[in-house]
């Protein structure tokens, strides 16, 4: 979300057609493989440790403790006295092992996808940016959310930054309900500052949410994990980062809304979002990699990814 553009007929991303004839080959068939669940567990916790390290936490991050920015060179924030009571204790962090997780990405395959009945029936339900959940759409994303990231470049703009009037934010968070909000603070240099605003905002509202400030160690290792694997953008997607937060924490995971195609699979455009059609800067994420990765693992058994409408 950091850099959009508007014109939709400029975007064509190589190989859709091929991409849509393989969806439609393997068909609706998924077969769990719990060798592969237990191993790719394995694998996430062995390299980022997402149960400790997702969230910064009292425990991860004492006082003094070095931040480094994960999205910027030579950038660090020292841990204070007030940005440690900020923090949430070790116990308030992620959930423990769920049994069964949906992540739920933006993409516009979602709209007329009739999913919302499946989403919601799952027991932890992760949500990218602050997604629209109004009337028109939640037959097809569902209502409940447990985890909702947001991005500080998402406060700036929708919200001016908090500088002005909190109530427009603070009623919107309303339909997130109890879930965690999850930002990237300690990402990049800007995005500091709208982030603790929007925590206080939350604190003096006596809002239902809570802030988990993402690990930026966690996010450089989650990075890592993925570039090993052939993913090469700038930086991985929220989608990405949250989909590996469930292999690491669920037993079993489904994926929906990944589609970063321009064709669907009747062969008909699809907007980029299920909400709207403003595209990502090109060279920042690499999601077409991303969903080649994701698509491997539908294949092995290891997650699920629900591409076409739910019945
Ligand atoms: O902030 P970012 O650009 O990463 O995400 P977004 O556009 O708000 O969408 C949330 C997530 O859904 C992305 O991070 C992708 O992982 C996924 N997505 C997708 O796979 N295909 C799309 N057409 C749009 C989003």
């Amino acid at each position: 979300v950091l850099c959009w553009f508007y014109i939709f007929p400029v975007y064509r991303l190589p190989r859709d057609k091929d991409i849509v004839e393989e969806v439609l080959r393997q068909g609706e068939a998924w077969q769990k493989n719990q060798t592969g669940i237990d191993l790719y567990r394995k694998l996430l916790t062995d390299c980022c440790n997402p149960p400790r390290m997702f969230a910064v936490t009292k425990e991860n991050s004492p006082l003094g403790k070095v931040l480094w920015y994960d999205g910027e060179l030579y950038h660090s924030h020292t841990v204070n006295n007030e940005t440690y009571s900020l923090f949430v204790a070790k116990r308030e962090n992620a959930p423990s092992i769920c049994a069964y997780c949906a992540v739920v990405g933006n993409g516009g395959i979602l709209r007329r996808s009739k999913c919302g009945r499946d989403i919601d029936q799952a027991n932890f339900i992760m949500r990218c940016n602050l997604p629209p959940l109004s009337k028109e759409y939640v037959e097809d994303v569902g209502t409940r959310t447990h985890l909702v990231t947001a991005n500080p470049s998402i406060i700036e703009k929708r919200f001016q930054n908090l500088l002005w009037s909190r109530k427009a934010f603070v009623d919107s968070m309303k339909v997130y309900g109890s879930s965690y909000i999850y930002m990237p603070a300690f990402s990049m240099k800007p995005g500091t500052d709208p982030s603790l605003r929007t925590y206080y905002a939350l604190a003096d509202t006596s809002s239902n949410l809570t802030m988990l400030f993402a690990n930026p160690e966690f996010l450089a290792t989650v990075g890592k994990f993925w570039k090993a694997r052939g993913v090469h953008g700038k930086r991985l997607s929220t989608g990405l980062f949250l989909v590996s937060l469930a292999l690491g924490l669920c037993e079993e995971v489904t994926a929906y809304g990944f589609w970063p195609f321009s064709v669907g699979l009747d062969e008909q455009p699809v907007s980029h979002h299920y909400y709207d059609n403003v595209l990502p800067y090109k060279w920042f994420h690499a999601m077409p990699e991303e969903f080649v990765q994701l698509w491997h693992l539908h294949k092995s058994g290891t997650l699920r990814m629900k591409l076409g409408p739910c019945p």
